[in-house]
C-alpha cells in the first residue's frame, strides 16, 4: 500500500525507515526466525549435555546460562515478535485498513527489538558471561550476576517498551480503522484475539518493568525490596514476576487461537462453529489469567486458603479453553476436510495443546504440584503448551498466508515433511520428559542419576531431529519468496471466503489480489 510520499529510500534504508505494515511485519517475522534459531541452538547445547549422565561439554554455570537465555530469547525474541509480525501483516488486511494507525510508532516498536536482542546475545562476551538462574530472574540468585544482569534488565525494559507501543498501535488500529460495516462482532477471530492480547500486554508489561526496576535499585542503589537481610522479601519478587508471567503465557497463546480459528474453517470448508462463544472464551481466559499467578509458587509457604483459591481459579481456565477446543472440533465435524500443511499444523496444535492443557490441570492441583514442582514434568508441560501451542500455530499461519504474502504457493511436499518430522521430533523430545519428571528428575541441573539415562537419550535424539527439521522451513520460505506456482486470488481452492468467520463481505482491497512481490 503506497502512500503519497515522493521519496522512497532503497536498500537497507528502506527497511530502517519503513512505515509499511507489510514491511514491518516481515521484519518482525525474520527477526523472530533468527532468534528462534539462536535460542534453539542453545536448547541443543542443553540436550547435548543431557544426552548421557555425567558432565560432558560444559560447566554447570554454563549450562544454567544456556537454559536462562534459551527461555528469555524464545519468549521475548522468537514467539512474541512472531505474533506481532502476523498482527502487522494480517490485522490491516483483515479489517480493511490501509495500514496500521500509527505507522512511525510501528517502525520504532520493531527497531527497539534488535537493540534488546544485542544486549542479550552479547552478554556471552562480558565478564562472567550471560545470566544464570532462569528466565524468571528470581532473587537472591539474580543478585549474583555481573554486568550481564544489568544488560538483561535493560533488555527487558526495551522489550517491554516495544510490546507496549506495538499493543497501543494494534488497539488504535482495530478501534478506529475497521472498514465500514465491520462491527466488532464481525471481526475475524485473529483480530479479536490480538485485540484482547494487546490489552493484556499493556496491563502486565509495566508490572515486569517495575519488578526489574526494583531489582536494579536493589543491585545498585542500596534498596532492599527483595533482600531479606534489609527487611525486603524475595518472595515478593515471585508474586510480582508471576503477576506478569502467567498472563504472558496467554499473550503467547491467544493470537495462536486466532490463527487456528482462521485455518480450520478453510480446510474443513465450514464456517467457524461458535464465533460468539470464541470471543467470550478468549476474553474470559484473559481476565482469569490475571488472577491465578501464584500457582507457580505453591511451595513458597503461602496459606492453605491461598493455595486453594489459586488451585480452583486455575482449574476454572479449563472451562473457556474447553469451549475453544470443542468449537474447533465442531468446526471440523462432518466438514469436507483436506490436510494441507496449515491444517496439519492446526490439527497437531489442537491435539498436543490439549495434552499440554491436561498436564496444566494436573500441575494446578496443589498436592500434586508440591511433588512435581521444579521437575521435568513442568518442563514437559510448558513445552507442550508453547511449542505445539505457539510455535506450531506460527508455522500453520506462515504456511497459510505465505501464498498471500508472496504471491506464490509454497512447496506442499516439503511443508508436509516439515510437519511430520516436527511432530516426531517434538514428541520424542518432550513426551519422555513427563516420565522423567514423575520419576523425580529436577530441572535446570546439568547432570542426573543413572536411572534417568534412557529417557534423556530419547529426548536428546528427538531434540536434534526437531532442531534440524526446522531448516526445511527456512528452505521452503526462501523458495516460496523466490518463485513457485502463482497463488492466484484464491490459493485455497476457492475456500477463501471461509477465512471470514461471518457472512459479511470481505473488505474490498484485502485478499482480492495477491500482495505485490517487491
Ligand atoms: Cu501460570
Amino acid at each position: 500500500m503506497e502512500h503519497g510520499h515522493d521519496h522512497h529510500p532503497s536498500g537497507i534504508m528502506r527497511w530502517v525507515t519503513t512505515t509499511n505494515h507489510k514491511d514491518i511485519g516481515s521484519l518482525y517475522l525474520w527477526f523472530s526466525l533468527c532468534m528462534f534459531f539462536f535460542a534453539g541452538t542453545l536448547a541443543l547445547g542443553i540436550r547435548l549435555e543431557l544426552f548421557q549422565p555425567g558432565m560432558q561439554f560444559m560447566q554447570p554455570q554454563t549450562f544454567n546460562q544456556l537454559t536462562t537465555l534459551h527461555g528469555l530469547i524464545m519468549v521475548f525474541g522468537a514467539i512474541m515478535p512472531a505474533f506481532v509480525g502476523f498482527a502487522n501483516w494480517q490485522i490491516p488486511l483483515m479489517i480493511g485498513a490501509p495500514d496500521m494507525a500509527l505507522p512511525r510508532l510501528n517502525n520504532w516498536s520493531f527497531w527497539l527489538l534488535p537493540v534488546a536482542a544485542t544486549l542479550l546475545v552479547t552478554s556471552f562476551f562480558v565478564p562472567g558471561g550471560p545470566i544464570a538462574g532462569g528466565w524468571t530472574l528470581y532473587p537472591p540468585l539474580y543478585m549474583q550476576n555481573g554486568i550481564s544482569g544489568d544488560m538483561t534488565i535493560f533488555a527487558v525494559h526495551i522489550l517491554g517498551m516495544s510490546s507496549i507501543l506495538g499493543s497501543i498501535n494494534i488497539i488504535v488500529t482495530i478501534m478506529n480503522m475497521r472498514a465500514p460495516g465491520m462491527t466488532y462482532m464481525k471481526m475475524p477471530l485473529f483480530v479479536w484475539t490480538w485485540f484482547i492480547t494487546a490489552y493484556l500486554l499493556i496491563a502486565v508489561m509495566p508490572v515486569l518493568a517495575g519488578a526489574v526496576t526494583m531489582m536494579l535499585t536493589d543491585r545498585h542503589f542500596d534498596t532492599h525490596f527483595f533482600d531479606a537481610s534489609g527487611g525486603g522479601d524475595p518472595v515478593m519478587f515471585q508474586h510480582i514476576f508471576w503477576f506478569f508471567g502467567h498472563p504472558e503465557v496467554y499473550i503467547m497463546i491467544l493470537p495462536a487461537f486466532g490463527i487456528v480459528s482462521s485455518i480450520i474453517p478453510t480446510f474443513a470448508r465450514k464456517p467457524l462453529f461458535g464465533y460468539t462463544s470464541m470471543v467470550y472464551a478468549t476474553a474470559s481466559i484473559a481476565i482469569l489469567s490475571m488472577v491465578v499467578w501464584a500457582h507457580h509458587m505453591y511451595t513458597v509457604g503461602m496459606p492453605v486458603t491461598a493455595q486453594l483459591y489459586f488451585m480452583y481459579a486455575t482449574m476454572l481456565i479449563a472451562v473457556p479453553t474447553g469451549v475453544k477446543v470443542f468449537n474447533w472440533l465442531a468446526t471440523m465435524w462432518q466438514g469436507a476436510m483436506t490436510f494441507e500443511t496449515p491444517m496439519l499444523f492446526s490439527i497437531g496444535f489442537v491435539a498436543l495443546f490439549t495434552l499440554g492443557g491436561f498436564t496444566g490441570i494436573v500441575l494446578a492441583m496443589v498436592p500434586v504440584d508440591v511433588q512435581l514442582q521444579d521437575s521435568y514434568y513442568v518442563v514437559a508441560h510448558f513445552h507442550y503448551v508453547l511449542v505445539s501451542g505457539s510455535l506450531f500455530t506460527l508455522f500453520a499461519g506462515a504456511y497459510y498466508w505465505l501464498p498471500k504474502w508472496t504471491g506464490h504457493m509454497y512447496d506442499e511436499k516439503l511443508g508436509k515433511l516439515h510437519f511430520w518430522l516436527s511432530m516426531i521430533g517434538f514428541n520424542l523430545t518432550f513426551f519422555p520428559q513427563h516420565f522423567l519428571g514423575l520419576a523425580g528428575m529436577p530441572r535446570r541441573i546439568p547432570d542426573y542419576a543413572l536411572q534417568f539415562a534412557d529417557f534423556n537419550r530419547m529426548s536428546s535424539i528427538g531434540a536434534f531431529i526437531f532442531g534440524t527439521t526446522q531448516l526445511i522451513f527456512v528452505y521452503v520460505v526462501i523458495k516460496c519468496i523466490r518463485g513457485g506456482a502463482p497463488a492466484g486470488d484464491k490459493p485455497w481452492e476457492g475456500a477463501d471466503t471461509l477465512e471470514w468467520t461471518v457472512p459479511s463481505p470481505a473488505p474490498y482491497h484485502t485478499f482480492e489480489t495477491p500482495p505485490v512481490v517487491k
